[in-house]
């Protein structure tokens, strides 16, 4: 049997990271973490308790009751992949409607929210095997990943893809809305003090504005299988 190794997946939102992580999962056999669910998570909480409203955040309300926070991943063999829980219950749908889209970066800033979600990561990354995706897997959370992709693409490419998988399911989103929300999180994510969004020194920067997700998959296959064949 080849080698394990860890794969890191960062970048901007919409970039199609998830998709990605999945199609490398299931071809390699590899346990497949979405770091962002977790977030979203985390955010979908503070909403339900009132922590976080337009134009309001009580973040020491939420950082206070982080310890009532339990995340968990559970496999959903049907889909091929694992669902994320809020405190027992199945969250997967609820944590990708615009609503949370919209207050997630905030959450995301908070250094107590990341050190906890970090915590979780690192634990889940001990064992090769795995693909990680999020905005500081290659940074921080398994700064010795072998192989770290940094993917990227224009800001109006992603807004497309994202009104578009909304529209598909039943959203009823303004082009404008996702495109407005994209670079706002594009914006939070890279200048948040703790933990912003950025390249790691070692990654492969792969902007997929013009390529097929067949020709992103099979370029990084090959990078993988490079890694697996030297190590
Ligand atoms: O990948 P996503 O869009 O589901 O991520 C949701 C939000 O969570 C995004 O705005 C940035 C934040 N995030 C983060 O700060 N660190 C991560 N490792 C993953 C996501």
């Amino acid at each position: 049997m080849s080698k394990k190794i860890t794969i890191a997946i960062d970048g901007f939102s919409s970039t199609g990271k998830s998709t990605l992580a999945k199609q490398l999962a299931k071809q390699l056999g590899y346990i497949y973490v979405d770091t962002g669910a977790m977030y979203r998570a985390v955010a979908l909480y503070a909403m339900q308790n009132d922590f976080i409203k337009p134009d309001f955040f009580d973040k020491v309300g939420l950082v206070n009751n982080l310890s009532s926070i339990k995340l968990e991943f559970k496999f959903n063999s049907d889909l091929g992949f694992a669902e994320m829980y809020l405190n027992g219950t199945n969250v997967e749908k609820a944590i990708r409607t615009i609503e949370v889209s919209g207050y997630v970066s905030k959450v995301a800033e908070v250094s107590e929210v990341r050190a906890k979600l970090v915590e979780q990561q690192q634990e889940m990354g001990k064992n090769k095997g795995i693909v990680m995706d999020g905005r500081d897997i290659g940074t921080v959370v398994l700064p010795d990943a072998e192989l770290k992709i940094f993917m990227t693409a224009s800001a109006a490419t992603r807004a497309q893809r994202r009104f578009d998988e909304l529209v598909q399911k039943g959203d009823s989103v303004s082009y404008d809305e996702v495109l407005k929300n994209v670079e706002e999180r594009d914006y939070i994510d890279t200048h948040r003090e703790d933990s912003p969004l950025v390249m790691a020194e070692d990654a492969v920067e792969i902007d997929n504005s013009y390529l097929t997700r067949e020709e992103q998959f099979q370029a990084v296959l090959d990078l993988v299988n490079a890694i697996i064949e030297t190590n």
